[in-house]
């Protein structure tokens, strides 16, 4: 689409200077002006020429009418004004064939701006908190992530993606305890995280009967932080198994990680940042603790050290982004957490900036709002969770059992596919801000706009072209019908769709467009005779359409992070 506009602008500049000379336009703030009519009967661009009647000095009437007259462009059928709007008509043959073409030559590239060219970005997300369970509530900051890593790999920039993993702080206090009190090596090697998470949750039962509990755990942390050696044996030991398993869920979604830097790793990178805050006369004492005042800025101070002299959250955020600036020079680092963070993110990012850090500014916060199933909220400490690869594990089931009824052959990665892509799907079709209740049914229907209902129309494309079996031709038609012409439009404006995805930081931007595809691509499906068509002509170009169809909808589930079986 923005070809067109492009297009409808340079043709409005020349007709311009030669009805008006010396009066002159310049393309840009044309471009600019041009606007999509809410209906397309009305026109495909319109441009309100009362926002130039100051510089052209006439009315927005005259000027519409006058310019009416004046244009001349293959690109549109018909130019026309009406009460002060000049709208144009595209000449819908030659847009449909323009754009397939270009879908063709282009090929996945299609859509990719390449304005990341050179520039790095740094992701920070999934990051779970070792030893306790990865649940549904990780899903956001998870495919949220990822689909942020994938759009930016799209448009060229280099991406480095952290799982600033939560491994370090009282939470392995309470599991050594925990270990030695209830747990035996033997169980943990065989049910590995669960039981973890048992003994996680065992903690926090008996510390509500015995709260002396809790001041064990403190003292066994501040054991391991000064290095002791078997409390050290056994945090590996289960941040190894916590890794083993959080991999199992990451295979699964196709994600992997350029770095598992968690927090533990930037213990010896605190203290000269801490060293640089006293200098600056940045550190005041609250109660004991050492803190940098916010008030100024409308919020509670950011916690920098606790009375005992341990580090925060916030601590090794801060120490995290000096070090990755070093390591990276980003030019972002986008942070995806839930939307319950957003104060910490914006305290010291604030301190950052306090700091002297010139790259304050490059650090991006991306929020989200909470997941419930079926209503229910979730909550680790009482073992109310629902793990992720059980989730994950339900929906492959029900798959299985649909296809079954379905009578096509669920074959175990096809049904992984289809499972673990309706649940992405169904997370990533709401604005991420908004509260999610899941409804597996809903996520796992075939015919609702759901996962499957986009990858049942990819494999359609797919089983189309491979009966086809010929040499795809280039487009060229003289005259389309209006569901070829309506599919057009929406091909036209992925590029639009992608920059304002990566503009908004809002992969769900990619999945509603791919439900317009889907919509558009079906009814042209239904109404067009693709195969079956007599003219040779229109046949090869049905089936161009189709393999542009076939390649946008590829690109856009894949930025989704949705995996696309050729056959369901
Ligand atoms: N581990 C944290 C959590 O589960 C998320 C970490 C996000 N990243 C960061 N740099 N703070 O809530």
């Amino acid at each position: 689409m923005q070809q067109l506009k492009k297009q409808a602008a340079k043709a409005i500049c020349a007709a311009v200077s030669s009805l008006f000379a010396p009066l002159s336009l310049s393309v840009d703030e044309v471009f600019e002006l041009l606007e999509y009519p809410p209906e397309t009967k009305m026109g495909d661009l319109a441009l309100p020429c009362f926002k130039l009647s100051r510089t052209l000095r006439r009315s927005p009437v005259q000027i519409a009418e006058q310019l009416a007259g004046a244009i001349t462009s293959d690109a549109f059928s018909e130019v026309s004004a009406l009460n002060g709007y000049l709208n144009f008509k595209m000449n819908t043959a030659a847009f449909t064939s323009r754009i397939v073409n270009t879908v063709l030559e282009e090929g996945e590239g299609y859509g990719s701006s390449r304005e990341g060219e050179g520039k790095t970005v740094v992701l920070d997300y999934s990051s779970p908190n070792v030893a306790k369970p990865f649940h549904i509530g990780h899903l956001g900051t998870t495919v949220i992530g990822h689909s942020l890593r994938l759009l930016h790999e799209f448009v060229g920039y280099k991406c480095v993606g952290i799982n600033h993993l939560g491994d370090w702080g009282t939470q392995f206090g309470k599991l050594i305890v925990a270990y030695r009190k209830w747990g035996s090596r033997d169980e943990v090697e065989e049910k590995e995280i669960d039981e973890l998470v048992r003994l996680y949750v065992k903690f926090h039962e008996e510390a509500e009967k015995d709260p002396a509990l809790n001041d064990e755990a403190r003292a066994e942390f501040t054991k391991l932080e000064a290095h002791d050696e078997e409390n050290l044996a056994l945090w590996r030991w289960f941040v190894n198994i916590s890794l083993r398993e959080y991999q199992k869920t990451y295979r699964m979604l196709n994600i992997a990680f350029d770095s598992y830097n968690g927090e533990s790793f930037y213990t010896d990178l605190m203290p000269p940042q801490i060293k640089k805050m006293k200098e600056m006369g940045l550190l005041t004492i609250d109660d004991g603790a050492s803190v940098v005042n916010l008030e100024e800025w409308n919020m509670p101070p950011c916690l920098i050290l606790k009375r005992d002299g341990s580090t925060l959250y916030p601590t090794r955020d801060i120490a995290a982004a000096v070090y990755r600036k070093e390591t990276y020079d980003f030019d972002k680092c986008i942070y995806v957490t839930s939307a319950g963070q957003c104060l910490h993110f914006a305290q010291w990012f604030k301190v950052v900036e306090l700091m002297g850090y010139d790259f304050y500014d490059k650090l991006l916060h991306v929020p989200y709002g909470t997941v419930s199933i079926n209503g229910e909220k979730l909550a680790t400490r009482t073992g109310n969770v629902i793990l992720l690869k059980d989730l994950f594990a339900q929906a492959i089931e029900k798959v299985k059992g649909i296809m079954a009824q379905k009578h096509s052959s669920a074959d175990e990665k096809t049904a992984e596919e289809v499972g673990v892509g309706a649940i992405i799907f169904y997370y990533l079709s709401n604005n991420r801000m908004r509260d999610i209740n899941f409804m597996l049914e809903d996520a796992l229907s075939f015919d609702g706009n759901t996962g499957p209902y986009a990858q049942y129309t990819y494999a359609r494309c797919s089983s189309l072209l491979e009966k086809a079996a010929d040499e795809i031709p280039s487009c060229s038609m003289t005259a389309v019908t209006e569901e070829e012409a309506a599919l057009a439009r929406v091909l036209a404006v992925f590029p639009e769709k992608i920059a304002s995805a990566l503009a908004e930081s809002e992969p769900s931007v990619i999945t509603r467009y791919i439900l317009d595809l889907c919509a558009a691509f079906n009814r042209f499906y239904h109404d067009c005779q693709i195969l079956s068509a007599e003219d040779k002509t229109v046949r090869g170009n049905r089936l161009a359409l189709t393999k542009a169809v076939k390649t946008v909808l590829g690109t856009a589930l894949h930025l989704i992070c949705m995996p696309t079986p050729s056959k369901i």
